[in-house]
C-alpha cells in the first residue's frame, strides 16, 4: 500500500491537488481513499459532495473521509473518553464531553495513522492520498521521536491538567479513578499500533511526502523550511507540486501582469535551483474556481500529463548508517541547514539528539551503535555526517558539533 502525504503552507492548494491525485489513481484503477485530516474540512467542498463522519464511497475505486475527531472520539476511542470522563466526575467537574477532549492539537492525525494502519492490515487499498492541514501541525506529528510515547504523554498531560484543574476549584487533591483494564489496555494498544505506524511513515518505498507551494517568497521560505523537518524526521520527500503559476500567454498585455510575471520568473528559478533534486511538477492558475469533479481532473491532467501518481519518484531514505574505514557513520540529509544552527548531543541509551532551527528529533541507533562513540560530526554536501566509534565502555559523553 502506498501512502502520500501532501503538505505546505495554508491555502496553497494541498485539498485540491490531493483530491485531483486521488480521482487520477482511482481512474487508473488502483483502490484509492482520499483522507483529510484537517479540521477545516474543505475536502467535501473540494469535491462538491457533502461527506460523512465515515469512510464513504464517491465512484469507483474512489474513498473519501474526512476525519471528525468528535466523532472518532466517541467511537473507536470510547474507552479512553469513558475514562476521562469518570475522572472529571470523580472531581466533582461534572461530564467532560467528546467534544472538550478533541481540542488536543493533532488528534485528527493520529487518528488518520490509525486507519493508515488498519487499512494496510486488511490490504483494504492499494494507495491512501492524505490532505493535511498548514504545515506546523504535519510537522508537529512527525517531530515526535517516538509517536507512541508521545501519544502516551498527551493523554497523560490532559489527565494532569484536569488534575491541576481540579485543585484549585476543590481546593484541595483528592483521589482520582484508577483507569480500568480496558482503558490500561487500549492505551497499550495504541502505543503498540503507533509503533507499527512508524514503521510505515519510514518506509521510503510506502510512503512519500510531496511538497505543495506556490511561486511566492514567503512560500517557498516555508517550503525550504519544511523540507529540512521532514528529512530530519526521516520522511521521504520526494516531489514538489508548484501550484497556481499564472500562464504567460494569458497575462502579458498589461504592465501590472508584466510586472507580476517577472516576479513570478525570479520565484519559479529560485525554486528550480532551490529543489533541484526533487521532481517537480507544475499546475498553472486556472480562470475559474476550482471545484468539482471536471475542473480537478484537469488539474490532475496539468500536474501529472501521462505519469502515473502512485510512482515513487525518489525512494531513499533521508538517513541511513554506512561504516567507513572502521568508522560508523549516521548520515542524514539536511538541505538548507547552515552549520551554526545544529546541534547535537548524546541522548540516553543508544540515542542522538539532533537539534536544527525550532525542531528536534531523537534519533535512536541501531543495536551493534548503542555504545557507540561519537568522535565528531560534520555538515558536508547538505548532509549532516556523524562519525561514531564502536565499543564496550559506556560513554555518556554530551557533546555539542
Ligand atoms: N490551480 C488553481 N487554480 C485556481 N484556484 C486554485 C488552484 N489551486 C487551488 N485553488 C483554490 O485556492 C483555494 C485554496 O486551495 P486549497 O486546495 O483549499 O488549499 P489548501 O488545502 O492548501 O489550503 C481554493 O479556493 C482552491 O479552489
Ligand atoms: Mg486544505
Amino acid at each position: 500500500m502506498r501512502l502520500i502525504i501532501y503538505t505546505g503552507k495554508g491555502g496553497v492548494g494541498k485539498t485540491s491537488v490531493s483530491a485531483a491525485t486521488a480521482r487520477l489513481l482511482a481512474k487508473k484503477g488502483y483502490r484509492t481513499i482520499i483522507m483529510s485530516t484537517d479540521s477545516a474540512h474543505s475536502l467535501s467542498d473540494s469535491l462538491g459532495i457533502t461527506l460523512p463522519n465515515d469512510i464513504q464511497n464517491v465512484e469507483e475505486n474512489l474513498d473519501a473521509l474526512e476525519i471528525d475527531i468528535i466523532h472518532e472520539m466517541r467511537t473507536r476511542w470510547a474507552d479512553i473518553s469513558h475514562y476521562i470522563s469518570a475522572l472529571m466526575i470523580s472531581q466533582g467537574m461534572g461530564e467532560i464531553t467528546a467534544e472538550e477532549m478533541a481540542i488536543i492539537p493533532g488528534m485528527e492525525m493520529v487518528a488518520a495513522l490509525f486507519y493508515v494502519l488498519s487499512f494496510e492490515e486488511e490490504d483494504r487499498y492499494d494507495v491512501v492520498v492524505m490532505d493535511t492541514p498548514p504545515t506546523g501541525e504535519t510537522l508537529r506529528l512527525l517531530s515526535f521521536p517516538d509517536m507512541s510515547n508521545w501519544y502516551i504523554d498527551k493523554v497523560y498531560a490532559l489527565m494532569k491538567r484536569f488534575i491541576g484543574l481540579a485543585r484549585v476549584t476543590v481546593g484541595k487533591f483528592m483521589d482520582f479513578p484508577l483507569p480500568d483494564k480496558a482503558v490500561m489496555n487500549s492505551i497499550e494498544e495504541m502505543k503498540n499500533r503507533m509503533n507499527k505506524v512508524k514503521a510505515v511513515l519510514e518506509n521510503p518505498q510506502k510512503t512519500t511526502v510531496r511538497l505543495v507551494l506556490n511561486p511566492e517568497r514567503m512560500v517557498i521560505s516555508e517550503t525550504m523550511r519544511a523540507y529540512t523537518y521532514i528529512c530530519l524526521y526521516n520522511k521521504n520527500v520526494e516531489c514538489l507540486i508548484v501550484n497556481k503559476i499564472y500562464p504567460k500567454e494569458d497575462l502579458s498585455d498589461s504592465d501590472f501582469f508584466r510586472e507580476k510575471l517577472k516576479e513570478q520568473d525570479k520565484h519559479l528559478r529560485q525554486i528550480d535551483d532551490a529543489f533541484s533534486e526533487l521532481k517537480i511538477m507544475n499546475a498553472y492558475q486556472m480562470s475559474t474556481e476550482l471545484v468539482g469533479p471536471e475542473k480537478l481532473d484537469l488539474m490532475a491532467e496539468m500536474i501529472f500529463g501521462d505519469s502515473d501518481p502512485i510512482e515513487v519518484y525518489a525512494n531513499e531514505s533521508p538517513m541511513r548508517f554506512l561504516t567507513v574505514d572502521d568508522i560508523d557513520e549516521m548520515r542524514l540529509k539536511m538541505p538548507f541547514v547552515k552549520k551554526s544552527s545544529i546541534e547535537l548531543f548524546k541522548g540516553e541509551s543508544g540515542t542522538l539528539v539532533v537539534h536544527v532551527g525550532s525542531q528536534k528529533r531523537t534519533v535512536s541507533l541501531p543495536a551493534t551503535l548503542m555504545d557507540a562513540e561519537v568522535l565528531g560530526a560534520e555538515l558536508s554536501d547538505e548532509e549532516l555526517i556523524v562519525k561514531l566509534k564502536r565499543q564496550n565502555a559506556n560513554t555518556k559523553d554530551r557533546r555539542k558539533v
